[in-house]
């Protein structure tokens, strides 16, 4: 390949910086990245995201696709670099610390870049005007929900307008050491307001000589296909190429070329893993791997996988549930049907006979019923499947990347790879988020394959493009359900029959089915219930873990249901729901008592708030914009349930410092800050500061195995753990006069500074696991609670609804760090509004990127988000918390969807509420028509032939535990 390159000179930073580039190819976010300047983040690449947002001579620009070439000579260039360094903070930087502005931080460099440019404009913006702003600078935070964004930008203007000091906002260590609960500043966010943080694609920038650089080959040519052949001599023939692998180079380097899998459901019918490294016989879905190209730069990598071809055979293609479970349907992998693992759950009258359920609510004074679809609802974390792998100078296989789950990657890949257990390493790079995408380890494998095979460090990138496509997703949901009320308006009996879509690979379809089989109607009091979840194999993307995994799915049947039936009886939906939440001495649809009761507190704290936005929505009500408010009851388990574990380290260092070591992922949710509020209120007798504490994270070389980043489970895990330790290590520190030693005099006394903490669930009493032929059992220690409310306004011209307003009271526990918990609130509530109005994942042309899948930018949230923790003890968790993540994404978009019909009357039953949607529905309402609704899903047979099939065919199970690895799969357990 021919390259010329051309001199330039830029005005960078206030310094004139020569430099030599390639203005036929590079940018000038690839310059300046290449230069050094990697505060200049690139997410999409494809301009629209903002985090490669620089100022150009005074206009903020997307680096990302500005050529190179047409930035002129002299020109005068702004990066995070020039606005302040870790010595001298810029004002911006300092607020976006200590405003819970900065979670993954990727997005942060690009804000505030484009804040400094705003300020620079109009030094005292309104709220409205910064909106305004990011709006017309695309820059996206998929993290925050914005709010604290704005609260940043408010804060930073007023110190630099003078009237206030630098340290009126920042957070000051309180005098009396209580720590607990206040905004103490994550520990990462320094790096990350400097643009100093090192993701993965400023690590492979920063490579050392001998590195190969790869590319994923993804035909993209079908989603179900037999492989023919695969092409790869002209690639391989083309300068700079080092090697094309593809299965049979695994195979050989000694790898199964299979990704470790295990069910953990007997119902699962799935005997044999369902998923390769690189495909070789079979396209499953149209992102699917057969090859991986090493080259000696990107470029190449990347110039030459477009010259791997194949030669397929096309079979039939499944893209949704029904249609993979049609009588006619082909299986998907051919050693199991299409639908792969199945849960009952019974209760009342029901675990006698369902049919008992079907009489009752055939025979009952009020029901109602509908039919309802959720989406393939994407990630859209900014950045993609970015990573490295070497072998270290032992043997030692590392791979640096993101993971939400350190230790359970090696049981995944080791086998893939044919490296031992002991011979791996796993390392986190500072991360741009993943809310659940990175539990699969499908990319870690990826880049290992490339080192196992050519035993040359590889540096792997994807575009964003073959991230979106390559990654799981969450599982759609179609759904019939019916409820039946007295003639008081007290549920009597629901029935539900769920089928999930978990796409190509089925490792953890039988676990996501469960969580329908336990939210569907929580929180309330369902005395009968006849209940069906099915999950089934079809040929779209994967799915795989997203905040608050699977239990959207069941509330995007049970809260519809429960408003239509509010108005089928004539009540308010609010007093419809007060009426039929659960009260201590009732129990949930699995017949167990909730774990805490604190659903009618929560509801009479929302009370005046609903009735004031009712009043309000009315008052504000037109024919052109129409308002309503939407309520939705929603939840989440916290662990992994009766058999999670968690081990962390906390040593007193010869600095006098506490280390902590733990395996709490930082995808941005705040593992650094969780972990550092745990330890300094464990640790409080010792008047330790947030300065005493180091934390060394997430690198199963020196941390122990604190478990996955999922199920709500770290601060509750790691914070119990921690506990442990933390007595451990004072009671070794402590003297007979109840002072402590000093690191000196415990090495003097032979006492260890170094102790380890183990928390199991085991020790929490009466944990169970669902009967799979009943669905009875509590498998969780605690739970998460959210009630929700959108303030919505349905434009009926264009059929576009805004979501003006939303509040959402919570019950998490004691909170451990308020900006952190608001922050996941927040970013939680915005991505149910997206997942509400426009997130999809099912064409795959269309939702390729970010904007195309519908990411939700700063105007499609409002700024007016109210949150309410509820002060309650969670009696065994950490200092009395519990998790705090994932109840705030359960039922938001409920929340919105039951505004759209109240404000309007158009109930949506399959999501998005795309304009289109909502406008047809009011035109068949102006006509005097129905709004259209699908008619009751075919989900593979009657649910209650499969209920008695069932119950004719109990399966053995143990309460406690079950886990079955597959074929030649590592025996670890996955999870
Ligand atoms: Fe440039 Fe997204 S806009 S990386
Ligand atoms: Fe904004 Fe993560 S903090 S994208």
């Amino acid at each position: 390949m021919e390259v010329r390159l051309q001199k330039k000179v830029l005005i960078i930073n206030g310094v004139e910086r020569p430099f030599m580039c390639d203005p036929e190819r590079e940018t000038l976010s690839d310059a300046l990245r290449r230069i050094g300047l990697t505060g200049v983040k690139v997410g999409c690449g494809t301009g629209v995201c903002g985090s490669c947002s620089v100022i150009l001579n005074g206009k903020v620009i997307r680096s990302c696709t500005k050529k190179i070439a047409a930035v002129e000579d002299y020109s005068k260039i702004t990066t995070i670099e020039g606005i302040g360094n870790a010595q001298h903070l810029h004002p911006l930087q300092v607020a976006w610390m200590n405003c819970g502005a900065v979670q993954c931080g990727f997005c942060v460099p690009g804000f505030i870049v484009s804040a400094y440019a705003l300020l620079q404009e109009n030094p005292d913006p309104t709220r409205e005007e910064v909106r305004d702003w990011f709006q017309k600078t695309r820059n996206v935070c998929r993290c925050t929900g914005y709010k604290q964004i704005v609260d940043a930008v408010m804060a930073a203007a007023k110190v630099m307008r003078g009237e206030c000091s630098i340290e009126d906002i920042k957070f000051h260590n309180p005098e009396d050491g209580e720590y607990y609960g206040k905004p103490v500043v994550r520990p990462s966010a320094l790096a990350k307001v400097t643009g100093l943080a090192d993701y993965g694609d400023d690590q492979a920038l920063k490579m050392p000589e001998g590195t190969l650089y790869g590319a994923i080959v993804q035909p993209r040519v079908a989603h179900h296909a037999k492989i023919l052949a695969i092409h790869t001599e002209e690639a391989e023939a083309m300068p700079g190429v080092y090697k094309v692998i593809t299965a049979k180079d695994l195979l050989a380097a000694g790898g199964s070329n299979l990704m470790a899998e295990g069910q953990f459901h007997e119902r699962s019918t799935v005997m044999t893993p369902s998923r390769k490294v690189f495909q070789d016989e079979k396209i499953f879905r149209y992102g699917d791997v057969v090859a991986l190209v090493l080259a000696e730069s990107h470029g190449l990598a990347r110039e030459a996988a477009k010259k791997v071809t194949v030669d397929i055979e096309p079979l039939p293609e499944y893209l949704t549930y029904l249609d993979a479970v049609m009588p006619d349907a082909i299986r998907v992998h051919d050693d199991t049907p299409n639908i792969f693992a199945e849960q009952p759950v019974l209760k009342g009258v029901g675990m006698e006979d369902a049919y008992n359920v079907e009489e009752m609510i055939d025979k009952a004074p009020y029901v109602v019923e509908g039919s309802f679809m959720s989406t393939r609802e994407p990630h859209l974390s900014i950045e993609g499947c970015v990573l490295q792998s070497y072998f270290d100078k032992d043997g030692v296989l590392c791979i640096h990347c993101k993971s939400q789950c350190t230790y359970s990657s090696i049981g995944r890949i080791g086998n893939s790879l044919g490296v031992p257990k002991d011979k791996f390493r796993i390392i986190m790079n500072p991360t741009g988020a993943s809310f659940g995408w990175s539990t699969n380890a499908g990319d870690l494998v990826l880049a290992g394959a490339g080192t196992v095979c050519t035993g040359r460090p590889v540096s792997l990138s994807m575009s964003y493009e073959e991230h979106q496509h390559y990654s799981g997703k969450r599982c759609p949901a179609y759904s019939n359900g019916r409820l039946a009320c007295d003639k008081d308006g007290k549920i009597i009996a629901a029935e539900f029959d769920v089928g999930m879509d978990h796409g190509a690979y089925s490792w953890g379809g039988d676990d996501v089915m469960t969580k329908p089989a336990r939210f569907t109607f929580w929180p309330y009091n369902v005395p009968n219930v006849a209940g069906l979840v099915r999950v089934a194999n079809t040929n779209h993307a994967f799915g795989t873990a997203y905040r608050s995994y699977g239990s959207p799915q069941a509330y995007t049947l049970s809260e519809p249901l429960m408003d239509m039936m509010a108005d089928k009886l004539g009540m308010d939906p609010f007093e419809f729901r007060y009426k039929n939440i659960a009260r201590p001495g009732e129990t949930n649809i699995n017949s167990y008592p909730f774990r805490q009761y604190p659903m009618e507190k929560m509801m009479d704290t929302m009370r005046p708030l609903y009735e004031k936005a009712v009043a309000e929505a009315k008052a504000a009500d037109t024919p052109e914009k129409r308002r309503g408010v939407g309520i939705a009851w929603g939840g989440f388990n916290v662990t992994e349930g009766t058999t999670d574990s968690a081990e962390v380290a906390l040593e007193l260092g010869a600095d006098g410092r506490i280390w902590k070591y733990d395996t709490w992922h930082n995808m941005g949710q705040g593992g650094d800050v969780g972990s550092l509020m745990v330890t300094l209120e464990a640790l409080k007798e010792l008047h330790i500061t947030p300065e005493d504490v180091q934390l060394v994270q997430n690198d199963t070389k020196l941390c122990p195995d604190t478990g996955m980043a999922g199920a709500s489970r770290s601060f509750y895990m790691d914070g119990n753990a921690t506990k442990i330790a933390a007595e451990k290590l004072l009671n070794n520190m402590r003297k007979p006069d109840g002072t402590f030693r000093t690191y000196e005099e415990m090495k003097a006394e032979g006492i260890e500074t170094k102790v380890i903490g183990r928390y199991e669930t085991t020790t929490t009493p009466g944990l169970t696991r669902l009967d799979p032929n009943t669905g009875v059992g509590d498998p969780t220690p605690a739970f998460t609670y959210c009630l929700n409310m959108a303030e919505v306004e349905v434009d009926t011209k264009t059929g576009k609804t805004t979501v003006l307003k939303f509040t959402c009271v919570d019950m998490v526990g004691r909170v451990g760090n308020i900006d952190a918990v608001n922050g996941q609130a927040y970013g939680g509530i915005s991505h149910s509004i997206g997942f509400a109005l426009k997130e999809d994942y099912q064409d795959v042309k269309k939702h390729a990127n970010m904007f195309g899948a519908g990411v939700s930018y700063i105007k499609d949230i409002p700024d007016d988000i109210n949150v309410i923790h509820m002060p309650v003890t969670i009696e065994d968790g950490p200092f009395g918390s519990s998790g705090a993540s994932e109840a705030f994404q359960a039922s938001g978009h409920v929340a919105v969807l039951n505004g759209i019909a109240r404000a309007c009357g158009v109930r949506i039953h399959e999501m998005p509420a795309l304009p289109a949607k909502v406008k047809a529905g009011l035109d068949a309402i102006a006509a005097g028509k129905e709004p259209e609704a699908p008619k009751k899903y075919f989900l593979g047979s009657d649910m209650y032939e499969e209920l008695e099939n069932i119950k004719e065919n109990p399966v053995q199970y143990d309460s406690y535990n079950f886990y079955q690895p597959l074929g030649d799969a590592d025996a670890d357990r996955p999870f």
